[in-house]
This record gives structure tokens, C-alpha cells and sequence, in this order.
């Protein structure tokens, strides 16, 4: 199946249940049913049942439910995650080394195989086991590393023009931190995290 016919929203909730099912299997369960995945997913059994037809898993019975392990290997083989992913990111101010430290124990499936930097005082050594590069060795080291996904962590003034020298350099995916909306072709997938847009929404549900 083409990752690009799945919604974006049911990737999301794909992710989600892969790490669910994953605590859920640390614990030595091996079989869970629909309605225990849609409680801990805080969505609907019928959601769950439709999520997993998506992906063509067939494998649960009435009685026993799904196999936990069997699901997970199903959802890494949709999300493509067979391989390490490799992130390259741009920005290492207060934001990009606390990314940096988050990543250097080990999240499965991810590595941030290099990070860049306009300042040279913060180039040419290691962060949190990350090897830090000045921006103008960009296009050089992404083709070594062979990334293909790219974090930005610069202040909003520059993240347009990281993203476009990612996107130049053959990077598919973009995780952009700056407050700014960015402009990238249909090719070229972007999301953004905001956490005062988060809140905001939090505050507003919450009173
Ligand atoms: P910071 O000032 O500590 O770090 C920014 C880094 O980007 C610096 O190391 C600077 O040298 C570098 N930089 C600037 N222009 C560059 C360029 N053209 N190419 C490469 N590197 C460049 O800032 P901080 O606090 O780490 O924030 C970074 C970004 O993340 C900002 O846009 C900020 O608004 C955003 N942010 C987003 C959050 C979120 O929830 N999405 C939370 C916190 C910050």
C-alpha cells in the first residue's frame, strides 16, 4: 500500500497505537482487544476496526482479540519503518540541543545523523553525541548521511530559507518549530509544532 493514500489523521493515530501496543507488550500482554486499544487511544472501537482495515490487518479473532506483536509488525511495515530514519536538523540554540539530548537515547526507528548551525561557535564538535556542522557544509554532509527528513529549530526569520536549502539538498519531510507557515512544493511534506498554539487550545478546552 502507498504511504501517500493513507489520511494524515489516521497516520497520526497509526503512530499512536504503535506505541500504545508497544507499553502494552513491555507489560507481557500479547493479545489485546479493539475496545481496550480505543480506550487507551481515547477514540472508538469502530475507529480502531476501521484504522486496521485501512491497513489491511486481518489478523484478530473474536475470541482472543489482536496479537499485539503481530499488529506492531504490521503498522512499522505501513509506516515504512523497517529502516532507520535519518533526521538532519537546523538550529542548535536552546531548542535544537534539548531535540538533540532527547534524541541521543536512542528513539527507536529515528536518528538525527547531523546537525547545522550559523554560528561558528557552536560548529566543528559534538552536542549530545550529534556531530555539528556549519551551515555551509549543508549540501556536502546531507548526501554522507543520507537523511531524508529534516528539523527546524532557527528563529522564524531564517526558517524559510533552511527549508528551502533542505528541500534543494533532496530532504522529503519537514519538521518545522518556528512560528512562521513555510511554503514547500506538493512533494515535499510539512508539519509544525507550536506548543503556545497547543496550550492555547488546552486553555480554551480545559475552561
Ligand atoms: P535560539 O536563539 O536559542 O536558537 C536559534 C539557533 O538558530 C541559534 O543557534 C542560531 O545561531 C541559529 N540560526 C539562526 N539563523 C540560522 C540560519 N539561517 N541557519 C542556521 N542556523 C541559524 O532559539 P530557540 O529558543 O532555540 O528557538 C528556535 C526556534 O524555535 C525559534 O523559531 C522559536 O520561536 C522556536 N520555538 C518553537 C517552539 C515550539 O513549540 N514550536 C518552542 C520554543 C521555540
Amino acid at each position: 500500500m502507498e504511504k501517500r493514500v493513507i489520511p494524515v489523521k489516521t497516520v497520526e493515530r497509526l503512530v499512536l497505537y504503535k506505541r500504545l501496543l508497544r507499553d502494552i507488550l513491555a507489560k507481557g500482554e500479547s493479545s489485546l482487544y479493539s475496545h481496550q486499544l480505543a480506550k487507551m487511544a481515547n477514540n472508538t472501537p469502530a475507529q480502531v476496526r476501521r484504522d486496521l482495515m485501512m491497513i489491511g490487518y486481518a489478523g484478530g479473532t473474536p475470541r482472543k482479540g489482536y496479537q499485539t506483536q503481530e499488529l506492531i509488525d504490521r503498522i512499522i511495515q505501513i509506516l515504512d519503518e523497517s529502516k532507520e530514519q535519518k533526521i538532519v536538523l537546523v538550529g542548535i540554540g536552546n531548542l535544537g540541543r534539548a531535540i538533540l539530548s532527547y534524541f541521543s537515547f536512542q528513539q527507536p526507528g529515528f536518528t538525527i545523523a547531523a546537525a547545522f548551525d550559523s554560528d561558528e561557535s557552536k560548529t566543528n564538535r559534538v552536542i549530545a553525541g550529534c556531530r555539528c556542522y556549519h551551515l555551509r557544509e549543508f549540501a556536502e554532509k546531507i548526501k554522507e548521511t543520507d537523511a531524508k527528513l529534516g528539523v527546524i529549530t532557527v528563529p522564524a526569520q531564517h526558517a524559510q530559507q533552511v527549508a528551502d536549502m533542505m528541500i534543494e539538498c533532496g530532504i522529503k519531510g519537514i519538521l518545522n518549530f518556528a512560528p512562521i507557515p513555510l511554503k514547500v512544493p506538493d512533494n515535499v511534506f510539512i508539519d509544525r509544532i507550536d506548543i503556545t498554539m497547543a496550550l492555547e487550545k488546552v486553555a480554551y478546552l480545559a475552561g
